[in-house]
């Protein structure tokens, strides 16, 4: 989390550093600041907010210098106040940083620069970087020495660009853990935690890896390991082209991504259907590999992590290969037991999730291959995978994710299928008529998306409420969890998602006339089971609002009709009311559903 943007160069630096935090604020917005160094003087502005209301109120866009750093903030150590807000000085106010990332021995490293004398002046873990780099300059070292000294230092993950008052053409950067990329360009270099600030000065770019620190001028760059040793890296060359970001007539990101998913889903599998099965251009793992193939662990967190259910339910079903999904947060340190013919299949949107990442880690160290469904391209996620599938999507800004949960479904679907043709388990007749139906399936959204008038309705009755109750069952259960995630997450109302049959094993206690109980019910093997589960919500009094398919609406509270598809597609079609809904109900209650608080797009820390 949090953004960082530097650059050095002949140009103005501060227009560039706010529209490139401005670009990574999904990261974290809950302060920001910037630091240049101008006429030998090093001047810093920053504040709690977001860019734009610290910019309008500090007039950030006023600081001159063609060195410069900035970093919009998600709070790790110590509240989002000014006082924490990045860039932070040494001590002498001659040395100023912005860190992204969490430095675990900050407590232990303050308390020995408190013994030489030192004052901190904020609760957080970064700024102890800055009072150390001084600390190691007043022992004699140069800056450049001091900066690979601290480093050595510290302990836990850090993305961290310095600047120092006396060295006014050189900017330091450093990285372990936390993502940082250079672009190179004619007029200088830029720094940033991803490649959404660069890509519009330069399309040559160098992924930092684990361990680097670097110097930079603005027409030159040197990079050395911890161990002081030069170290060269690829510089790589931005193919994709430069997304398209503008709201259009939505009145927010989310609603507009919720809407783009007729594209989006026509995306994830355009060009990857091939008569009765599917192709994709980077598994990188050989057909015979795959074939040898035992047990699928799927992992990812939140959305994501329900993504990877319903794909665990269909790589089971269509291909027949046992899968098992974890939460890559618990998967990393739980001592899986894993095997060479593992595969571990990452789901991510950001690719640069802390938990995924040291998952994939966790995985390689065994001999297990891996596969990343990642949205974000050069990502971290997908730089360290053998293989992946990218899904698309385009730049979800939204913090909430809904389309790249549905372009995840999608590639999940079409990978359930190759491996289902690849081990026989899968007809090529079946596989025709599947792959058929998918192509169906964007058509049947953009239907969907016309009218969202009931759901409106629904929303204007229940959004008072402080609680709310989602159940599915199947290929719907992760519908359940996902309905009542994006539910709390920016409506800010408790909601729990359960498999409809486990309610009856606590949660009930819960139902009364004040409990609206969302029910995922659409035709299909398991509905009479389900409206048994509807018999125990209403016999509770509870409130029930059931998304079924077409033609069926006796005896509920509320019905939003959804198309019929078959089960393994149910959960593309399923998924779209409990989006709506979230997002009519956050409406209501006046959120702000594109940075709900507290949260951050990209979760770079464990
Ligand atoms: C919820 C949401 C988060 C992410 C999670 C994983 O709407 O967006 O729960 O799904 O933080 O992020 P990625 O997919 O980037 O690894």
């Amino acid at each position: 989390m949090c953004g960082i943007s530097a650059y050095i160069g002949e140009k103005e630096a501060v227009p560039i550093l706010l529209e490139g935090i401005k670009r990574l604020e999904y990261r974290g917005y809950d302060s920001c600041g910037v630091a240049t160094i101008f006429e030998k003087e090093l001047v810093c502005r920053k504040g709690a907010g977001k860019i734009k209301d610290v910019n309008s109120k500090l007039k950030l866009f006023e600081l001159k210098g063609c060195v410069g750093i900035a970093q919009t903030r998600w709070a790790t150590h110590g509240e989002p106040n000014d006082v924490n807000a990045h860039p932070h000085f040494s001590e002498n106010k001659e040395i100023a940083i912005v860190h992204n990332g969490i430095i675990e021995n900050a407590s232990s490293l303050r308390k020995v620069l408190r013994e030489k004398g030192y004052n901190f002046r904020s609760k957080t873990d970064s700024e102890v970087v800055a009072f150390l780099i001084e600390d190691l300059i007043k022992e004699g070292n140069s800056m450049g020495d001091a900066f690979m000294k601290a480093l050595k230092l510290v302990e836990g993950a850090f993305a961290i660009v310095a600047i120092n008052r006396k060295k006014p053409h050189k900017l330091y950067v450093a990285k372990q853990s936390s993502p940082l990329v250079l672009g190179i360009a004619n007029d200088g270099l830029y720094v940033a935690s991803d490649i959404l600030p660069i890509q519009k000065y330069t399309r040559k770019v160098v992924y930092l890896q684990d361990g680097d620190v670097g110097i930079l001028t603005k027409s030159n760059y040197s990079i050395r390991d911890l161990s002081n040793v030069d170290v060269n890296r690829d510089v790589n060359e931005l193919n994709e082209e430069i997304e398209e970001t503008s709201i259009g007539n939505f009145e927010h990101f989310m609603l507009k991504e919720i809407h783009e998913q007729p594209k989006t889903i026509h995306r994830a599998f355009r060009g990857r259907i091939d008569n009765d099965t599917a192709k994709f251009g980077g598994l990188n793992i050989s057909e015979k590999e795959l074939k040898r193939i035992k047990r699928i662990i799927l992992v990812g967190c939140g959305t994501s992590w329900h993504a990877c259910l319903v794909g665990g339910y269909l790589l089971e079903d269509i291909a027949k290969i046992p899968s098992q999904v974890e939460y890559a947060s618990e998967f990393r340190y739980k001592k899986p037991v894993l095997k060479e013919d593992d595969l571990l299949v990452v789901l991510s949107q950001s690719g640069e999730t802390a938990d995924s990442i040291a998952a994939i880690n966790e995985a390689k160290k065994k001999g297990v291959k891996t596969i990343g469904l990642v949205n974000s391209v050069g990502s971290s996620i997908a730089r360290l995978v053998d293989g992946g599938i990218y899904l698309h999507a385009g730049q979800e800004i939204g913090v909430a994710s809904t389309k790249t949960f549905t372009s995840h479904l999608a590639v999940l679907y079409l990978l359930s299928v190759y491996l289902g043709r690849l081990n026989g388990s899968l007809d090529s007749e079946k596989a025709k008529e599947m792959l058929n139906e998918l192509e169906g399936i964007p058509g049947i959204v953009s239907e969907m998306l016309k009218d969202s008038s009931k759901i409106e309705e629904v929303a204007s009755k229940y959004f008072e409420g402080n609680n709310a109750l989602y159940l599915g069952r199947h290929y719907n259960f992760p519908i359940a969890l996902e309905g009542a995630l994006k539910l709390k997450e920016i409506s800010y109302i408790h909601a729990e998602g359960y498999p409809a049959a486990e309610m009856k094993h606590g949660p009930i206690a819960l139902i009364d006339e004040n409990m609206p109980v969302v029910v995922i019910a659409p035709e299909g093997r398991l509905y009479s089971k389900i409206l048994s589960n509807i018999e125990e919500v209403k016999s509770r009094r509870g409130k029930v609002i059931v998304i079924t398919t077409n033609g069926l609406e006796d005896g509920f509270d509320e019905v939003i009709k959804i198309p019929k598809v078959s089960d393994y597609l149910m959960p593309l079609v399923s998924v779209i009311p409990v989006q709506l809904l979230s997002y009519y109900v956050a409406k209501k209650r006046g959120c702000d559903i594109d940075k709900p608080r507290n949260l951050a797009k990209s979760v770079t820390v464990e």
